[in-house]
């Protein structure tokens, strides 16, 4: 097993009744490791200034360490320039700055944006939005039973139509992982952009957005082990080129006079304002914590955990899994227990320590296609342990206590 949990100081501590902490929502937001938590501080303590604004020496060590992030995040998903690399609010932020600043300039009445009923509705509304500004159509792949891309429907729903096809890297719900280079292929040869959703999936596989085709990606710091308040928009650069601000401000400009403006080149056109120095500075420290456990490490963990998950949920009655078995997704578990509401589930499972996310995880589309209201998820990160497991499925037996369901 990866053996880092020492390192993440929020796991160390004992709730009220001497309960250890079970925390099952890394897909929500992933804890920070010591190193990050120090990386912080010391950004703060030592160096800390605005950034591309003062050549005082403060000023010129956070440009430094900017831009070396950048650099360390070109090399983890495997792009080509390191001015391919903005970095912005969230993940969300991400997919609003592909649809409004790339779709809404190149989508024309009649053209197709496809994305997937898996859609966290980050990857969704923008799309939606975009496709009603513009008179483009929103098309939605479906999926099989257990929860995975319908690759048998993909001809009747990408076409020479398709202008974009966005999917999700690994459905914050299922845990689905959708094939990206088959469907790369796929867009590519139908003439359209392929942006992919990596909230998810970034920190659980290695991405590599040259070999997997992908156009456009977006990720987030807090998932990643890193700091909240900062994402990563990845765009190839003739498609960045293309693409329009949508934010304005200070930084982002090449010359502002009275009646007109003109903006910088990627990736400042899209970095408007401050950044948010000390997160960006930090998640390159978050980058090199995965990158040393590796991904190889990650994945064997990940998988022993599912196994374990499947096993030990299915064991307590009433509980149903939802989405592809253990081999076929990544490290999240989504289920609902007859008889209880997701919510009341949650909150019993708090009383013994065990933290997950119920309710719809902003995929409300899915969870129509599922036919329930709200699944309660557990998902992990590389500190999760067979212990956490266990608890989780000791506490839901608890939940059946509480709520009388075996009486
Ligand atoms: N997108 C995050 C989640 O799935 C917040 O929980």
């Amino acid at each position: 097993m990866i053996n880092v949990r020492e390192q993440f100081p929020i796991l160390q501590q004992t709730l009220k009744n001497d309960l250890p902490v079970t925390f099952l929502d890394s897909g929500a937001s992933a804890q920070r490791p010591q190193c990050v938590i120090d990386r912080e501080k010391e950004v703060a303590e030592s160096f800390y200034a605005n950034a591309y604004r003062g050549v005082y020496r403060f000023g010129a060590l956070v440009d430094e360490q900017l831009e070396a992030t950048r650099d360390a995040v070109r090399d983890f998903i495997n792009a080509e320039h390191t001015d391919e690399i903005a970095f912005v609010a969230g993940a969300t932020m991400g997919l609003n700055l592909i649809a409004f600043g790339w779709g809404k300039h190149n989508l024309q009445p009649g053209d197709e944006i496809v994305v997937s009923l898996l859609e966290h509705h980050a990857n969704f509304v923008p799309w939606q939005q975009v496709a009603k500004q513009t008179g483009a159509v929103l098309r939605v792949l479906p999926l099989t039973d257990d929860g995975q891309i319908n690759l048998s429907q993909l001809d009747q729903v990408i076409s020479n139509r398709t202008k974009v096809v966005a999917v999700t890297g690994m459905s914050n719900v299922l845990g689905t992982m959708p094939p990206l280079k088959l469907l790369s292929q796929k867009a590519h040869a139908c003439g359209a952009i392929f942006v992919v959703d990596g909230a998810q999936s970034v920190p659980h596989v290695a991405t590599d957005v040259r070999g997997d085709g992908i156009d456009f990606l977006v990720f987030s710091g807090h998932k990643c082990y890193g700091p909240s308040g900062v994402g990563v928009v990845y765009g190839r650069k003739e498609l960045l080129e293309q693409t329009e601000p949508i934010l304005f401000g200070g930084h982002m400009v090449d010359q502002v006079r009275i009646e007109e403006s003109t903006w910088a080149s990627p990736p400042a056109r899209f970095e408007a304002g401050t950044l948010p120095i000390v997160p960006v500075i930090a998640l390159r420290t978050a980058i090199e914590f995965v990158r040393d456990i590796g991904f190889a490490a990650i994945h064997k963990q990940e998988q022993e955990l599912l196994a374990l998950a499947h096993q030990a949920l299915c064991e307590v009655t009433g509980v149903k899994i939802y989405g592809p078995g253990p081999a076929a997704k990544g490290p999240i578990v989504s289920f609902t227990m007859d008889g209880a509401a997701a919510e009341d589930v949650a909150h019993l499972l708090d009383r013994k320590g065990v933290f997950v996310r119920h309710g719809h995880h902003c995929a409300m589309p899915l969870h129509n296609w599922l036919n329930v209201p709200a699944t309660i998820r557990a998902s992990f990160g590389v500190y999760t342990n067979a212990d956490d497991i266990h608890r989780l499925a000791d506490a839901l037996r608890y939940v059946r206590q509480r709520l009388r369901l075996d009486d």
